[in-house]
């Protein structure tokens, strides 16, 4: 996973719960990178689900909770990207659907080794789009995060729900957005 990941994460936890939670979570995980992160390195992905857990447990905050708050916090620096890529999409809807087609391709240009999960798009009706997403990592929290995110870049008023099909290799999760 992308150094920026965990970056953010650490910003979004020093500006939510202060720089102690910041240092106790990192001293209470074990992490093979010692929890020093740069932007353009890449790290386990694993490293930021035990930073997550950890910080459930001091926060007495459920971790999916924790990876939609994180998603929406982290979606405006992904977005910006979107420039330097020549990319601009005219509405959310537009943007979820090319994010297979279009975007996480361009991100994998940029960044060779990232890992990137797979999102099927179908639209259901004017106002409903259905998102399969699929990775072997579990981050489909972090998704309906993201689209909350681009929910709140377009003003557009979404909901979403999510109906997780996994299997002992895959991560499934049915991503229904609606637009008000
Ligand atoms: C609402 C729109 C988006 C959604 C739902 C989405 C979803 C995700 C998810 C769930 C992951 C975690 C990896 C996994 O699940 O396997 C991810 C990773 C990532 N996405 Fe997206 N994404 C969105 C938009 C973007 C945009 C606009 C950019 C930048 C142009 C971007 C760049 C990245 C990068 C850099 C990673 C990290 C890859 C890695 O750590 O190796 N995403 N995305």
């Amino acid at each position: 996973m992308k150094g920026i990941i965990f970056t953010e994460f650490f910003d979004l936890v020093e500006q939510a719960f202060g720089f102690e939670v910041a240092e106790k979570i990192i001293d209470e995980c074990d992490l093979p990178s010692g929890g020093v992160y740069t932007a353009v390195g890449t790290y386990d992905h694993t490293e930021i689900l035990a930073l997550v857990g950890t910080l459930s447990k001091i926060t007495e905050t459920p971790a999916p909770q924790l990876l939609i708050t994180y998603g929406r916090f982290i979606y405006p620096k992904l977005h910006a990207q979107l420039k330097g890529m020549r990319l601009e999409f005219g509405s959310s809807f537009e943007l979820f659907s090319s994010l297979d087609d279009i975007i996480h391709p361009e991100v994998l240009k940029l960044y060779p080794d990232a890992e990137l999960p797979n999102f099927d798009a179908r639209r259901l009706s004017e106002s409903q789009l259905l998102l399969k997403y699929s990775s072997c990592r579990p981050f489909a929290y972090m998704a309906e995060g993201l689209i909350l995110g681009a929910s709140d870049y377009y003003h557009e008023n979404l909901s979403v729900t999510l109906e997780h099909h996994n299997t002992d290799d895959t991560f499934y999760t049915d991503i229904t957005i609606t637009r008000q």
